[in-house]
């Protein structure tokens, strides 16, 4: 069975710098709904357009435009065939309960959600130093608010149904690379 992961974690958790190293290591497809949200935006679509008002404020895109995205990707023979490490989506329960529905059509099932765990002032100084377009300070005060808000009640949902371990987050990305495929191997074994 192809893997299906999730990573969740704070904005500037690592969770892209981390998707790159597991994509390698288990060949399954890494999504990234930033990445693509951003690369919408780059090519001047209509929903690049209005993702990038929203993504500049540090506001999320609404959950049915989201789901609508990552529906169609997770739909494609890419992902079908070698799983998928989905980074920045689920990112409310609304999102959640329609990525179970899209997996239970596919007759596919979640393997293990990833919280990277890496504490506040940690993310905010990554992020600072990152100097994404949407690296603002208000924009990274906005998004961290609304992670606490709408996204870590995510993490109760993924708890509610045993598939969430928790991986620290903080150190080299060798040695937090080393964590977390240690508790993906546990999973899946
Ligand atoms: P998205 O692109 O997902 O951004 P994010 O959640 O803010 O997360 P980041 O990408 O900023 O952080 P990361 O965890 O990937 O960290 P990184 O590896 O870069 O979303 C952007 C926007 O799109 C949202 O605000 C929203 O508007 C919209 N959106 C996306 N998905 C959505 C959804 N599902 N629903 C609604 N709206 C959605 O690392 C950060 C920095 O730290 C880097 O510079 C890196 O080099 C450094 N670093 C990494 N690892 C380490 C380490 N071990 N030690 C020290 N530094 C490290
Ligand atoms: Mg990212």
């Amino acid at each position: 069975m192809p893997l299906r992961l999730v990573i969740l974690g704070r904005q500037g958790s690592g969770k892209g710098t981390q998707c790159s190293l597991l994509v390698e290591h288990y060949g399954c497809v890494h999504v990234s709904t930033g990445d693509m949200l951003r690369a919408a935006r780059e090519e001047g679509t209509e929903l690049g357009r209005a993702a990038g008002e929203l993504m500049d404020r540090g506001d999320l895109v609404p959950d049915d435009v989201m789901i609508g995205i990552v529906g169609e990707r997770l739909a494609k023979p890419d992902i079908v065939e070698h799983g998928v490490l989905l980074d920045g989506f689920p990112r409310t329960p609304e999102q959640a309960d329609a990525l179970e529905d899209i997996l239970e059509g596919q007759g596919a099932v979640l393997d293990v959600a990833v919280n990277l765990d890496v504490p506040v002032d940690d993310v905010k100084a990554r992020m600072l130093a990152r100097g994404r377009e949407d690296d603002t300070p208000d924009a990274i005060d906005r998004r961290l608010r609304l992670y606490e808000e709408q996204t870590e009640p995510l993490i109760d949902w993924f708890e509610g149904r045993g598939l969430l371990e928790v991986v620290d987050g903080l150190g080299t990305e060798d040695e937090v690379f080393a964590r977390l495929q240690a508790t993906v191997d546990d999973r899946l074994a």
